[in-house]
């Protein structure tokens, strides 16, 4: 089904949050300035600062707009010092709680250094990455493992005697993330065309009975993509592999919680965490957001990159196009990557992790300008 306009419901939550999706939605905007859009957008607050003033992590209706939106853009959430009863961080409803609802599966997290970025290695063999070798994607499982809401604190009169994570991987849970790397692995256009697809299966099943289980149904899953590479690595090997052989990886898989630590790693080899974007999605949603998190320690002051969210508005964009077959909408993921491709390559964009000045809202205007340039 093709709606004639599709929902998007903005949820910029807490510290730097709001700043880069006000630039966000600035740049989609531009995008939209010469015709009908075929989208809508609307902003709910929500997160720890809002839970601090009101004792609610975000309204009702916010809920039910998130539950029932096209797609969802995310800031980020988490306040030092505030957190729920339970001891979870504040906020938690809007990003790990729409995870598990909406039964957000794959969290996709694209790492590639582009043309004109500096990446965060420093040191005497810095020149060895290059935008041509850092091209890889990390899909991580984004439901269970340890993330599954099934941990507990044994507490004998004032004190703690025991706490428990329990980690849990299901044949369903691992399965749709894995056929979901290796579909991914057939349709990803790549900066190097050399036609090679490989899905990378990381985990640690040299130890662990789940990750043992995650590798059995990896290959249960490959035998449908003989077109497909297979490849595996066991999760501490693979962090230094990654760093320093990038360019051997295309597709990565992984379960939620190495997932999670080897994207915050795999960011320095695309600029830092400025330039991570990453898609939740599942089988009837998905909600886009910068990696980088609140950032306290830079709330308030317009400082930070806002790439990370430009590039999760664009995997929104490419998302609801492939999704509804629409042409209206890849299009202008395609336009809105050439500009964001093009500013970048320019060199005077940057922000202070950068090397630059820019502030937050002044790399806003600029590829909101290159938007304008990249016509229609
Ligand atoms: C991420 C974040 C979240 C996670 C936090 C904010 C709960 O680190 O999206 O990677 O752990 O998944
Ligand atoms: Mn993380």
């Amino acid at each position: 089904m093709r709606p004639a306009r599709y929902d998007i419901v903005a949820l910029p939550g807490d510290g730097t949050g709001p700043e880069v999706v006000r630039e966000g939605l600035k740049v989609l905007s531009a995008l939209a300035e010469n015709g009908p859009a075929p989208w809508s957008v609307r902003e709910f607050p929500g997160g720890a600062q809002y839970y601090a003033r009101t004792g609610r992590e975000w309204e009702p209706e916010a809920e039910a707009a998130a539950r029932a939106a096209d797609a969802i853009l995310l800031g980020a959430v988490g306040w030092p010092g505030v957190t729920l009863p339970n001891g979870d961080i504040a906020g938690a409803a809007l990003v790990l709680g729409l995870r598990q609802s909406l039964d957000l599966y794959a969290n996709v997290r694209p790492c590639r250094l582009y043309p004109g970025v500096r990446h965060r290695i420093s040191g005497t063999f810095r020149e060895v990455w290059s935008p041509t070798n850092v091209d890889f994607v990390i899909v991580r499982e984004n439901t269970e493992d340890l993330y599954a809401p099934l941990r507990g604190r044994l507490r004998r009169g004032d004190a703690t005697e025991l706490t428990v994570d329990t980690r849990v991987i299901t044949r369903k849970g691992a399965e749709r993330v894995i056929r979901y790397a290796f579909e991914l692995a057939r349709r990803r256009r790549r900066v190097k065309a050399d036609g090679r697809r490989k899905v990378t299966c990381v985990d640690k099943s040299n130890v662990m009975e789940g990750c043992r289980f995650f590798r059995e149904v990896y290959d249960d899953v490959a035998r449908a993509y003989p077109d497909v590479e297979r490849d595996y690595a066991y999760v501490d090997a693979f962090a230094q592999w990654m760093v320093r052989d990038p360019e051997q990886y295309d597709v990565v898989v992984a379960t939620n919680m190495m997932g999670d630590i080897l994207t915050d790693l795999a960011s320095v080899l695309q600029g830092g965490m400025g330039f991570a974007a990453g898609g939740n999605v599942g089988d009837g949603h998905g909600m886009f957001e910068p990696v980088h998190g609140s950032a306290p320690k830079y709330a308030g002051q317009g400082r930070v990159n806002p790439f990370a969210t430009f590039f999760a508005v664009e995997m929104l964009l490419r998302w609801l196009g492939e999704r509804h077959g629409d042409e209206r909408l890849t299009s202008q993921a395609d336009r809105l990557e050439a500009a964001l491709a093009r500013v970048l390559a320019s060199g005077n964009a940057r922000t202070y992790d950068q090397g630059g000045s820019l502030s937050t809202s002044e790399v806003g205007d600029r590829v909101a300008d290159a938007v304008r340039a990249e016509g229609r």
